[in-house]
């Protein structure tokens, strides 16, 4: 029996089991699925023995993902199981992995897979834009934010403009856009996250990768609905930005997707801009893994999608 599973602390509310379990009974492949609760001490024994426990690899999410990078950057080789959209060195950039695939080898290959969710997802739903003609918005510089600017750069993106209410955090991500990835400096700006709508004119994308708008606070990049210290974590309702000054027929994307329709989408759609909800992020980051451990490359499909929306139900 293949077996994988993911990781985290606390664990019990992650969706990545619903969506390989789908898969698997899909394909009718003997596979198991599950997810493991490992605390922070316990991490490396457990990265380092999952072939000896019998998997073949695993997801990895909150807290241990920059962990994880370093324990298996100390074991093995990070690199990329997918060259589709950017380089190996996609893992390093972020300081965070989130999918480890044990090779035939027994080495770990590990990489994180959320650019390539976010691209996919953006590639599906809205293939006809020009991206490589397009300046995109990015709000929000945290794990999330750096992924996208990543995901869009290997998309070719003309430009990228960043804004976060740290500014610091967003001038990191551009840093190492130009030093590491050969982004032209003059392509990628920084403003502050007091003027994102002055810069709205000059964009026709917008991404928010902020947790602005969830019902709850939750992990965005690799399934999980755990709320995480949230006792006084209050829903965003309100309008974070007003895209009325966004140039016309934009495209704009939300990494949240609880609710899948997040206020920031609503108020695009009324203004007539496309938009792609951020739920297909999250399907299309688990499949990567799911190929890398059960040998079937898997299809994000409609039923998927129900079947991950019945869970927010539950
Ligand atoms: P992730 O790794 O999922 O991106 P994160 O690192 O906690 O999560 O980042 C969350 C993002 O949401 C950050 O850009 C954060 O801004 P700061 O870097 O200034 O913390 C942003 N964010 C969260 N709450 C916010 C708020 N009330 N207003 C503006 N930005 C907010």
């Amino acid at each position: 029996m293949k077996k994988a599973c993911v990781i985290g602390y606390p664990i019990s509310h992650s969706l990545s089991p619903t969506i390989h379990n789908y898969w698997l009974k899909k394909y009718n492949i003997e596979g198991e699925y599950t997810a493991v609760e490992v605390k922070p001490e316990e991490l490396e024994n457990f990265i380092l023995k999952l072939d000896k426990n019998g998997y073949r690899g695993c997801n990895i999410t909150l807290p241990h993902k920059e962990r994880a990078f370093e324990i298996v950057s100390k074991n093995t080789k990070v690199v990329n199981t997918e060259d589709e959209y950017l380089p190996s060195q996609v893992a390093r950039f972020m300081g965070a992995v989130n999918t480890i695939v044990v090779d035939e080898n027994k080495n770990l290959v590990a990489t994180n897979t959320d650019f390539l969710g976010f691209a996919r997802n953006l590639i599906e739903n809205a293939p006809d834009f020009d991206y490589q003609r397009s300046v995109a918005l990015i709000l929000g510089a945290g794990g999330a934010g750096k992924a996208i600017a990543f995901a869009l750069a290997s998309m070719q993106i003309a430009g990228l403009v960043i804004t976060n209410r740290t500014r610091e955090k967003a001038e990191e991500i551009r840093n190492i856009m130009i030093n590491n990835f050969s982004f032209p400096a003059d392509n990628i700006q920084v403003v502050d996250w007091e003027m994102r709508e002055d810069v709205l004119p000059h964009c026709n994308i917008v991404v928010n990768t902020t947790s602005l708008g969830m019902v709850k606070k939750m992990e965005v990049g690799s399934g999980k609905l755990e709320e995480k210290n949230t006792s006084n974590f209050k829903p965003q309702t309100s309008n974070y930005i007003n895209l009325s000054k966004l140039y016309p027929n934009s495209l704009v994307t939300d990494i949240v997707y609880n609710p899948l329709e997040t206020n920031l989408l609503k108020q695009a759609k009324e203004l007539g801009h496309i938009t792609v909800d951020g739920l297909g992020m999250l399907l299309h980051q688990a499949a990567p893994g799911f190929e890398g451990w059960f040998g079937k490359k898997p299809v994000v499909d409609r039923e998927l999608r129900e079947a991950v929306l019945q869970k927010f139900k539950a």
